[in-house]
């Protein structure tokens, strides 16, 4: 029971996996419909009566005390990175769960939906978030046609799984929802370097998401003199480093490229094209904005030079959130009486409640992680840092049963 429970249900479905080295479960693989399923089976024994919506979101809802009634919404995603950690996302759904077992059916004056996003990472589509956005209703026809390498839309894949994509309204929110509360490993080094447990979240920073293709001429590698090239490859390689350079010395910025494809992709032909990856993030929109746009413009300018031609696709653009300032006030009183220094911060990573602010308020409570390490298979959480998560959790219900009553 309590925290051990949960580390050690983090770890049973961080062996639920699409690869057999390091940890991957992206969009409705079948690593997650096993990871539902199990999910799906603790939910049902703590009470909660349990559904998958037409986006692949495991929902399981702990009715009140006397319907109709309020609702409150805990959750977060169960897709990971390739080669991942056990807590980045899934924390936050098994601990909601524990915080439910806690209540040894106790029933509230509000009901509680855990929801289990079925993607925040993007890994699959390189578009994050089409778990939430399926439940605050921005799911669009742009993004459903966004194929995966294999050439499978997001619909086709939601239809491959078993699912509805007509269906997708019956995963919007719930009209009675009233807040949302997210649990979420930090992923980064700060409450770690200042040795606190848990951090309030004030802020999430704004993201875009951008697909760049340069496309050269693929050759010989023998025959072709390096004056006579249209090497996509090299190219892309001078526009990564300016990305660096870039955000560099862009205060508040971070940009990456974490992915890159070069095809034909063999050590005998010259790269006839170059697929990457582009993240960009800053707490202002309008600095994220200009920066993707002065990223682009360098790969144009670069590709230019050389005869390559170069093509964009925007996969997603979030704008930054404030979390919602009575319910970061009612989280922080619980950290409080949970016996924990009270400690606001910034998220610096996306997360699910960024989509349901649109619809709702949210925060989010961080819990430190160990080495600042996210986004690795040593991704830890220490089981004290949970224990006090569950004590918060527990109080802010308690803050909120008081409000209801
Ligand atoms: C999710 O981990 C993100 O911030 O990209
Ligand atoms: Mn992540
Ligand atoms: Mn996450």
């Amino acid at each position: 029971m309590g925290a051990h429970r949960v580390i050690k249900r983090c770890r049973t479905l961080a062996e639920l996996t699409e690869t057999p080295h390091g940890l991957l479960r992206t969009f409705l693989s079948p690593a997650m419909r096993e990871a539902q399923h199990l999910l799906a089976g603790w939910m049902e024994e703590t009470g909660l009566h349990v559904r998958l919506d037409a986006a692949g979101n495991l929902r399981g809802v702990y009715a009140a005390a006397r319907e109709p009634a309020p609702r409150l919404v805990l959750g977060s995603h169960i897709d990971t990175v390739p080669n991942a950690g056990a807590f980045d996302g899934v924390l936050g759904v098994v601990l909601a769960v524990e915080l439910l077992a806690a209540l040894g059916g106790r029933r509230l004056p509000f009901s509680i939906e855990i929801v289990a996003f079925s993607d925040e990472e993007g890994v699959r589509f390189g578009a994050p978030f089409i778990g939430s956005r399926a439940l605050a209703g921005v799911l669009d026809a742009a993004t459903l046609s966004l194929r995966d390498a294999a050439g499978i839309s997001i619909a086709e894949a939601i239809q491959a799984f078993g699912l509805q994509p007509e269906r997708l309204p019956d995963a919007l929110l719930d009209a009675d929802a009233f807040a949302y509360l997210e649990f979420h490993i930090e992923q980064g080094p700060v409450l770690d370097s200042l040795d606190l447990p848990l951090g309030v979240v004030t802020s999430i920073v704004g993201q875009s998401r951008i697909a760049v293709t340069f496309h050269g001429q693929a050759n010989h590698a023998g025959t072709t003199p390096m004056a006579l090239r249209r090497d996509a490859l090299a190219a892309a390689a001078r526009w990564i480093g300016a990305v660096e350079r870039y955000a560099r010395v862009t205060t508040g910025l971070v940009a990456t490229v974490g992915a890159i494809e070069a095809l034909p992709g063999a050590d005998n032909c010259v790269p006839g094209e170059v697929r990457a990856s582009l993240d960009v993030r800053h707490p202002e929109d309008e600095i994220r904005h200009s920066s993707a746009c002065a990223l682009m413009e360098a790969a144009r300018r670069i590709a230019n030079r050389r005869g390559i031609g170069v093509e964009y696709e925007n996969r997603s653009d979030q704008v930054a959130i404030a979390c919602d300032s009575a319910l970061v006030e009612a989280i922080s009183e619980a950290v409080a009486a949970a016996g924990c220094p009270v400690h606001r911060m910034p998220s610096g990573a996306g997360h699910d409640a960024m989509i349901l602010a649109q619809r709702l308020p949210v925060t989010m409570l961080f819990l430190r992680s160990p080495g600042g390490l996210s986004h690795h298979p040593d991704e830890a959480v220490r089981p004290e840092d949970v224990e006090a998560a569950l004590r918060v959790g527990d109080a802010f219900l308690a803050g909120l049963e008081a409000h209801h009553v």
